[in-house]
């Protein structure tokens, strides 16, 4: 008998082992119901460096070296691992591995502010199809990236990668660049889910935001790019908001995100371990990442003892499934570790130049014709700021500065001043190594600080040169803040440079044009008389200097528009208030947090300026800027036709313009449509950006029509008394304009009836 029990019981448990199903998309429920309490638990934790849980081993594996994470694999199941690099400015790998000689490097793309700045939802897209391939090619399943927080101050540190101060910018070029990376089969996770603007205690800090301003300055963007282009995963930012840890929060991540809007795929924490995994979970916080042990065992004991239900936990086990169905680890894709660098080379080249703002070109010095002798001052010249450091560094296998770029490009420069340059960042760069500032892990070594150069030496290049350029550039990154002096503002030398290089060369009749090589906002108004030209090249990917030159001999003519206002002091920014100096009490962050007060705009921001961000405040304020929003000059010029606006029966609004190149070069042009509402009901800001679009390359001549849709929805603004979005009828004002401060081509449409959207409660009423 007790020998036929355990005949019995051993066929029973090969039935069960065969019964196991194994993941497909059409059986995850099966899948979900063979999951032990403990699976569950880990597989909505990222496999950090493994675990061992309930006598059970669960094993992490290293699937790219380099990459940030990777989620659990659970084999019994037939549950893959997949793995996560950063972004967003390319795919962040190791570029070697022990014992391989192979290389692995990633290309570096032109930055979040630069991509932007192309107002082109094409090329964006053309771009990160490429990026997308590497992340295919080189075994990896999700980009942590786009990542689109709003520009609220130019000082965070992050702004290099984020796209705009306006949200629809954002949110369209998110879309684009979404949609992009996921043609190739891979997913996206757009970050950092929400109002996580600024680096100062960006783990712990509350950022105190009103509903109206949350709803259509913070989210907007991220709003839009769910909609439109249905991201795999959602990051959720460390920071609090209002109160609340976002990746805790119920109301941002199931109310607003599911339920408004849709979204179907998973979030994600950013990387920390915060306690409260519990309340993450039940808020719809699908997967813990980079993942520890006590995460996994927070969740199995508060299922146990009744604290979290099973289903929330089968909620968000559900979503992760659906989401690894998706995988190319799922489908086994036979990677290459081969991507063609050279063709994603050129796509970043393209992006650069269709990325660069022309800013000033008094008497058309621009462009050149590429043989000219050029003295090129600026040590960016030679340590060419690529991109911005922390996790969005790409490890990139070259970058091409601007001396090789010119140099490529036929120009002759000359060699006392490449030399000295050259000389000089060397030097600087071993004294710094041998005597680190301490800037923090986070944000690698600090930018040598511009060399001095004295008038004597600028006076002995001016007979070499047909002309000089000055580079000032500028390097920030995840971790710190920027600050205003010696970073938002020049410093004395970089402001001492441009006066003596111009001084010296306009004597002798010769120009000067300055090239900034930039990630956010810097202050323009105080030297901009000084140059003939400035060119604004952000901080361009690894192709920088070759872009930089294609744009400087006209090879390409420039198109970009700023997507964020240079104002001409930084405390013209409301913001300006309520944003980190840099000199707040320091032992309230960082390592040590002592039993002191909390301290303003460290331990929380309030974001008193409400909607006011950007050109919403210098347009309703009429307050003078250095360049506004949306500002760039070409190498031709465009004329705008009359526009035409029709309403259908369902208030949507049909805008055409049609745009004529009378200039004498091929261009591209940017029309930008903000639109002004009736006055009355809900205080607004003189003009919003609610669409734009950019031509194709016309002729001297050619023109094209394009045209705009805006649904009522596009319109409105959120009411937080009613607790509900409403487009007031009225007479409406669209421009159609070549930045936010230009005027001259309008169009008058009178929207009949007034229409309101519900909303969930979330954040209801917070003022
Ligand atoms: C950053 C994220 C990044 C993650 C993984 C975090 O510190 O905030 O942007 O994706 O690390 O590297």
């Amino acid at each position: 008998m007790k020998k036929t029990l355990l005949v019995l019981g051993a066929l029973i448990s090969a039935f069960q082992l065969s019964a196991q199903p194994k993941l497909s998309a059409d059986n995850i429920d099966e899948v979900l119901e063979a999951m032990t309490l403990e699976e569950k638990a880990a597989l909505c934790v990222g496999a950090g460096r493994g675990y061992q849980l309930g006598g059970l081993t669960f094993s992490s594996t290293v699937l790219v070296p380099g990459a940030a994470g990777t989620t659990l694999a659970i084999p019994r199941l037939g549950i893959p691992a997949t793995a996560l690099p950063d972004g967003p400015a390319g795919i962040r790998i190791s570029p070697t591995r022990e014992g391989d000689s192979r290389t692995y490097y990633g290309t570096g793309f032109p930055v979040g502010t630069a991509i932007a700045s192309s107002w082109d939802t094409e090329l964006v897209e053309h771009m990160t199809s490429a990026m997308g391939n590497e992340v295919l090619e080189y075994g990896a399943d999700v980009l942590l990236a786009p990542a689109m927080n709003i520009h609220r101050n130019p000082l965070c540190g992050r702004n290099f990668e984020y796209f705009s101060e306006d949200p629809v910018l954002a949110g369209k070029i998110g879309a684009a660049y979404v949609r992009g990376i996921q043609s190739n089969g891979v997913g996206t996770s757009v970050k950092h889910f929400a109002a996580n603007d600024q680096e100062t205690n960006r783990m712990e800090n509350d950022s105190r935001v009103d509903t109206r301003a949350l709803r259509e300055i913070y989210l907007k963007g991220f709003e839009i790019t769910v909609k439109e282009a249905q991201p795999w995963t959602i990051m959720s930012s460390y920071n609090k908001l209002n109160g609340e840890y976002a990746q805790q929060s119920h109301d941002l991540l199931t109310k607003i995100l599911r339920d408004e809007w849709g979204f179907d795929g998973i979030v994600m924490t950013d990387w920390g371990n915060k306690e409260g995994t519990v309340k993450a979970v039940a808020a719809g916080n699908d997967l813990m990442m980079p993942g520890s042990t006590v995460e996994v065992q927070r969740i199995v004991d508060a299922v146990k003892s009744g604290e979290l239900s099973e289903a929330d936990l089968d909620r968000n086990v559900r979503n992760m499934l659906n989401y690894i169905v998706k995988t190319p680890h799922f489908r086994n894709y036979k990677y290459s570790d081969a991507p063609d660098l050279k063709a994603h080379a050129a796509a970043a080249r393209a992006a650069a130049t269709e990325s660069m703002v022309l800013l000033k070109n008094d008497g058309g010095v621009l462009p050149l014709k590429g043989t000219e002798t050029v003295a090129m001052f600026g040590i960016s010249s030679v340590d060419f700021v690529a991109g911005g450091t922390g996790s969005g560094n790409v490890n990139k296998a070259y970058v091409v500065n601007m001396v090789q770029g010119l140099e490529n490009a036929g120009f002759t420069l000359v060699d006392a001043v490449k030399d000295f340059n050259q000389k000089y960042v060397d030097f600087q760069k071993v004294n710094m190594s041998a005597n680190p500032s301490g800037a923090g892990v986070l944000l690698g070594s600090a930018k040598v600080p511009e060399a001095p150069v004295s008038r004597n030496f600028i006076n002995a290049q001016v007979d070499k040169s047909d002309l000089a350029i000055v580079v000032i550039g500028r390097n920030s990154g995840e971790g710190g803040d920027r600050r205003v002096d010696n970073d938002f503002n020049l410093t004395a030398t970089e402001r001492q440079l441009i006066t003596d290089v111009t001084a010296a060369y306009h004597l002798a009749g010769k120009k000067v044009v300055v090239v900034l090589n930039i990630g956010g906002a810097i202050e323009t108004a105080s030297w901009k008389e000084d140059p003939d030209a400035i060119l604004c090249a952000w901080q361009p990917g690894q192709e920088g200097g070759d872009a930089v030159a294609d744009v400087l001999t006209g090879k390409v003519n420039p198109s970009g528009k700023l997507p964020m206002t240079l104002p001409i002091s930084y405390m013209d920014h409301p913001s300006s208030y309520n944003f980190p100096t840099g000199y707040e009490r320091s032992n309230n962050y960082g390592w040590f947090r002592g039993p002191v007060e909390p301290v303003k705009n460290v331990d929380y921001t309030d974001y008193d300026e409400s909607i006011w961000v950007g050109y919403r405040w210098f347009t309703t304020q009429d307050k003078e800027v250095s360049y506004p929003f949306g500002y760039g000059l070409s190498y031709t010029t465009f004329e705008y036709s009359k526009p035409s606006v029709k309403l259908d029966r369902d208030g949507n609004l049909t805008a055409t313009v049609t745009v004529t190149n009378t200039g004498s070069v091929a261009g591209k042009e940017v029309v930008e449509v903000y639109v002004a509402a009736p006055a009355g009901g809900l205080e607004k800001p003189a003009r919003e950006l609610k669409a734009f679009d950019k031509t194709d390359l016309l002729e001297p001549g050619a023109s094209q029509t394009l045209s705009f849709t805006l649904t009522p929805y596009e319109l409105a603004s959120f009411n937080i008394d009613a607790n509900e979005w409403q487009t007031a009828a009225g007479s409406y004002t669209l421009y159609f304009a070549k930045n936010a401060n230009d005027t001259a081509t309008s169009a008058k449409v009178n929207v009949r009836k007034t229409s309101s959207f519900e909303v969930t409660d979330a954040f209801a009423h917070i003022k």
